[in-house]
């Protein structure tokens, strides 16, 4: 079996290699710096493994792999402005480092980049592929609004919560597999199953997400530790203390909501999470979807050995540290 990184080092290399202009310097550069930063490319590594699987070269995958992940790192940009996050990848963001003006720019060009790099497919192939990607860039768009509209909202449904980060997040994992699958002439029912079995998979994997953004070690993680607390996003960490909690807590958390001091703020709220025993009952939730995505995969009618790169690519994710 290939390890990881061989689809890892292909999608770095892919990147390095890829050609922008030189001017204007502050439309390309923060580009060329926020791709720059790595990552782990696993929505490339996703389409890859995906094409593999289904009886193509890995190769032949390349410009699926590229589009989703220039798209990834256009919603990044996006999204640490409307978080107003001051760090990722272990770096400052582009907001923090230029502007947000420049922030905004340099995404719409990315996102551009990635419509040109699928644009590279063979026209009978574009034509299996756009609409799937259009329509997840689409979903990615809706489930950001709902992440934010629901910073504000008092009541959030665990099920709304779940809708939300299969759209922002689950739905380009489910898209890069697809993408591959159709590259390699996958059929029609296989290429489904795959897609849900990378929504599954990415529902576990921002529920990950959510709790790594608590319980994640400063050093590794590489995004603000406490960000989501300081922000009162309705993740599912949040959201199921709001339903465990007694009265007591539930007054505090309230308050919290509004508290200024974030070091304060995150402290109390983290000691209502061990009080209700949250970090486990996430990891849990999680773990469920997880189970869901290896049944999804298990439906497949291919020989059990070649799933074996992604089930690696599964556990290597919901092991992560950042
Ligand atoms: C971050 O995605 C955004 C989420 C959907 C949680 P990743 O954790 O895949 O980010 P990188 O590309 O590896 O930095
Ligand atoms: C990100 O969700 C989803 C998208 C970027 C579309 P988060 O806001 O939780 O991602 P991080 O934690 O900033 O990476
Ligand atoms: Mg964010
Ligand atoms: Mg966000
Ligand atoms: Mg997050």
């Amino acid at each position: 079996m290939k390890s990881l990184s061989i689809y890892q080092d292909f999608v770095e290399s892919a990147i390095a290699a890829y050609h922008l202009p030189e001017t204007p310097n502050n439309l390309y550069e923060p580009i060329t710096y926020f791709l720059g930063l790595g990552g782990k490319r696993m929505r490339p590594v996703l389409a890859l493994m995906s094409a593999e699987l289904f009886g193509a070269p890995f190769e032949s995958a390349k410009n699926a792999a590229l589009t989703v992940e220039l798209f990834h790192n256009f919603t990044l940009i996006h999204d640490d402005i409307m978080d107003e996050a001051p760090l990722r990848r272990g770096q400052e963001t582009v907001h923090k480092k230029w502007s947000e003006n420049i922030g905004i720019l340099s995404g719409d060009a990315l996102l551009i980049e990635a419509y040109k790099t699928l644009a590279n497919h063979p026209p009978e192939q574009l034509a299996q592929l756009l609409p799937v990607f259009n329509q997840t860039a689409t979903e990615v768009c809706e489930g950001q609004q709902w992440d934010m509209d629901f910073e504000t909202m008092e009541k959030v449904e665990i099920d709304a919560y779940i809708k939300m980060i299969a759209y922002k997040t689950a739905v380009l994992l489910g898209c890069s597999l697809k993408m591959g699958a159709i590259v390699a002439g996958a059929s029609e029912s296989d290429s489904n199953d795959l897609y849900e079995f990378g929504v599954n998979l990415g529902i576990a994997f921002q529920i990950q997400d959510d709790i790594l953004d608590v319980y994640a070690d400063q050093n590794k993680f590489g995004k603000q530790v406490g960000g989501d607390i300081i922000a009162n996003k309705k993740t599912f960490l949040l959201l199921k203390a709001i339903e465990d909690a007694d009265a007591t807590q539930s007054q505090e958390l309230n308050s919290l909501s509004t508290e200024q001091d974030y070091e304060l703020k995150i402290k109390q709220t983290k000691a209502i999470y061990a009080a209700l025993d949250i970090k486990a009952k996430a990891t849990k939730k999680m773990n469920e979807y997880h189970t869901k995505a290896m049944e999804n995969l298990a439906h497949i009618g291919i020989a059990d050995e070649k799933k074996a790169p992604m089930r690696e690519l599964a556990t290597f994710l919901l092991g992560r540290e950042h």
